[in-house]
């Protein structure tokens, strides 16, 4: 590959790169990402989008409702799955999930957030509570609006920060002259990187 791309180290940087790309550009295809969990009935994936990217701390996360079942299902196990594709790149990340809810973190986060970010949290029913019409859940009146900065503050309850800290990167690239895959695990405090046939 002419980019440099067959060298391990510069597919780690490249990967940690793709992420900090996601966190400050909104148009980026790593914005958001299919994260999955374990529950009860069997795996669950949903797209969620990326907040937090600590490279140093191997540290990636996302905000949701605290009542929302993917907390249910994290609290149960804490191993998660989250995969982001762009740029003829897939990275399948995976590690452990740590929840904050009502702590420094999620207060830190919280006061980060726009007031229409923090609408997300103002739904009087916890997502996922079965309805007898299409609802957003909020009032008539907020679904028009963005809340005030006084309205807002009542979503803090609901608002939850998940941080994961990865164990594992995978990277995929497709190319017209065969694809590449490279595997990053977490061993003996650094990352251990191999390639794989794809
Ligand atoms: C592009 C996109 C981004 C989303 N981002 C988030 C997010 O950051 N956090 C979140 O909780 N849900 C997000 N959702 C909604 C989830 O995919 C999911 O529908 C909802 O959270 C319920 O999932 P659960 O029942 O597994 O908790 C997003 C959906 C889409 C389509």
């Amino acid at each position: 590959m002419s980019d440099g791309l067959d060298v391990l180290d510069a597919v780690l940087e490249q990967s940690w790169g793709l992420l900090a790309q996601g966190l400050h550009d909104r148009h980026s295809p790593f914005r958001q990402g299919v994260l999955a969990t374990y529950s009860d009935n069997g795996p669950q994936a949903r797209y969620v989008v990326l907040r937090h990217v600590d490279k140093a701390n191997r540290c990636i996360g996302f905000h949701s409702d605290y009542r929302a079942d993917k907390i249910v299902q994290i609290q149960k196990s804490a191993n998660v799955s989250w995969c982001f594709f762009g740029d003829k790149q897939q990275l399948r990340l995976s590690g452990i999930a740590a929840i904050h809810a009502g702590d420094a973190i999620a207060e830190a986060a919280w006061q980060a957030t726009s007031n229409l970010s923090r609408r997300c949290y103002l739904t009087e029913q916890a997502p996922g509570t079965q309805s007898d019409i299409a609802a957003s859940g909020l009032s008539a009146e907020l679904e028009q609006r963005q809340p005030s900065t006084l309205e807002s503050t009542q979503g803090f309850t609901q608002f939850a920060v998940i941080r994961i800290t990865l164990e594992s990167i995978e990277w995929l690239h497709l190319g017209a002259n065969g694809h590449r895959r490279a595997r990053f695990d977490w061993h003996h405090q650094a990352w251990q990187g191999s390639w794989l046939i794809p």
